[in-house]
């Protein structure tokens, strides 16, 4: 990153230069699978693993190479791998650093997917994936064992809001050669400085705020460690994680953007969630500003905001069919996983379906907070509120 400009500037001014003799902000959009060599020598002396060498369509072409450029810079970062979706970014790492007789640990609040990932890796890989509380901090390293090779770590959980000292567990972790990977899609990485905390590999769902529209499926990988983003490429490589370039330029686009965007679902959510904790219904406001949630302090000490992500927990005597009827009687949020857009979003979630540890009571109901008034977005909720009992 660039120190003499703020990220926000950062965020507009970019290196991107356009082609002799055309000036324009946008980068251009360029389509191929077959990218073509001036003559054998240069096809022979190409290594698709230099990103100043264009070699076929799968590993690379101007316009991916910009956003990874860009995504690299937004981390503080070096280097930047795209894939298809958040979800195939994820277990790019496991195939990179993973093999038979390895270890993975996963915080018990880790997104799901990621968590049945694990499982899969248990089941047919030969690797264990054992869930580590994701308050457990310095403890952790009472988990780590010789085979243990990664450390996934999600700042906050996406659903129930834990926020982990990750200070603290990339110690632990490196004190013993354990590699750790961050989930830093809640702040994305406008937030949370995540190599500063010691993190080896900050995965990304562009998908999110980096796109902003709903509209695009992306993931991310970076790193600052040449050795590890080798090891990522190779994985990057085999299992042919290439991405479209119209949908590369729809997450460019985004960029400009997105922190007046990430600021905006940020005072709008804790205006709605400030409004939401004083209300009867909730016993828990799972917002990392707010003192109920998991982790308030560590969230105090290592983030600059918070973005439109939150959760509650209605008291425990609504029942799951009151907290359904809650959710169904919203007009302004819709109904559906995922954050970053303008829409505003309302999920219920059955958690104890989700975790080995859950001793919360009360019918967990994530909101995604968009880019509506959001005295209007509580006008909705008041209004359902009264529709529930
Ligand atoms: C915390 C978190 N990480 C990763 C992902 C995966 O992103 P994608 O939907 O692009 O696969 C999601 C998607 O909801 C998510 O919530």
């Amino acid at each position: 990153m660039n120190k003499t400009k703020s990220l926000q500037t950062a965020l507009i001014h970019t290196d991107y230069t356009a082609p002799e003799g055309f000036a324009a902000f946008p980068s251009a959009i360029h389509h191929a699978s077959t990218v073509l060599f001036k003559d054998v020598a240069a096809m022979r002396s190409g290594d698709w693993k230099e990103k100043n060498a264009y070699t076929y369509g799968l590993h690379g072409t101007p316009t991916t190479f910009t956003l990874e450029a860009r995504l690299a810079e937004i981390e503080d970062g070096k280097h930047c791998l795209l894939a298809p979706s958040g979800l195939s970014a994820i277990s790019m790492v496991d195939f990179a650093l993973l093999k038979s007789g390895d270890d993975v640990l996963l915080p018990d609040n880790v997104y799901n997917p990621n968590r049945e990932l694990g499982r899969w890796l248990a089941r047919d890989f030969g690797i264990s994936a054992r869930y580590y509380d994701p308050m457990i901090g310095a403890g952790i390293a009472q988990l780590i064992q010789p085979n243990t090779k990664l450390i996934w770590t999600e700042a906050p959980g996406s659903v129930t809001m834990e926020v982990p000292d990750l200070r603290a567990i990339c110690a632990a972790a490196h004190a013993r050669g354990v590699v750790v990977a961050l989930d830093n899609t809640w702040s994305a990485g406008l937030a949370l400085r995540g190599f500063d905390l010691g993190v080896d590999i900050i995965m990304q769902a562009l998908t999110k705020y980096q796109s902003g529209g709903s509209d695009v499926l992306m993931g991310a990988l970076i790193t600052r460690d040449d050795g590890l983003h080798e090891r990522l490429s190779m994985a990057h490589m085999r299992l042919g994680l290439g991405v479209g370039a119209d949908d590369a330029y729809l997450v460019l686009r985004g960029l400009p953007t997105m922190k007046l965007r990430f600021d905006a679902h940020d005072a709008a959510a804790r205006k709605v969630a400030t409004w939401l904790a004083a209300r009867p219904e909730i016993h828990k406001m799972l917002h990392p500003a707010f003192e109920d949630c998991p982790g308030h302090e560590i969230w105090k000490r290592d983030f600059s905001g918070a973005g439109g992500l939150f959760s509650v927990l209605f008291d425990a005597r609504f029942s799951e069919a009151q907290t359904d009827r809650f959710v169904d009687s919203l007009k302004l949020f819709k109904i559906g996983y995922s954050w970053g857009g303008a829409n505003s979003l309302c999920v219920p979630y059955r958690i104890q379906a989700m975790r080995s540890h859950w001793k919360e009571e009360g019918t967990l109901v994530r909101f995604n907070i968009g880019l509506e008034d959001p005295d209007d977005l509580i006008a909705d909720i008041e209004q359902a509120l009264g529709a529930m009992v």
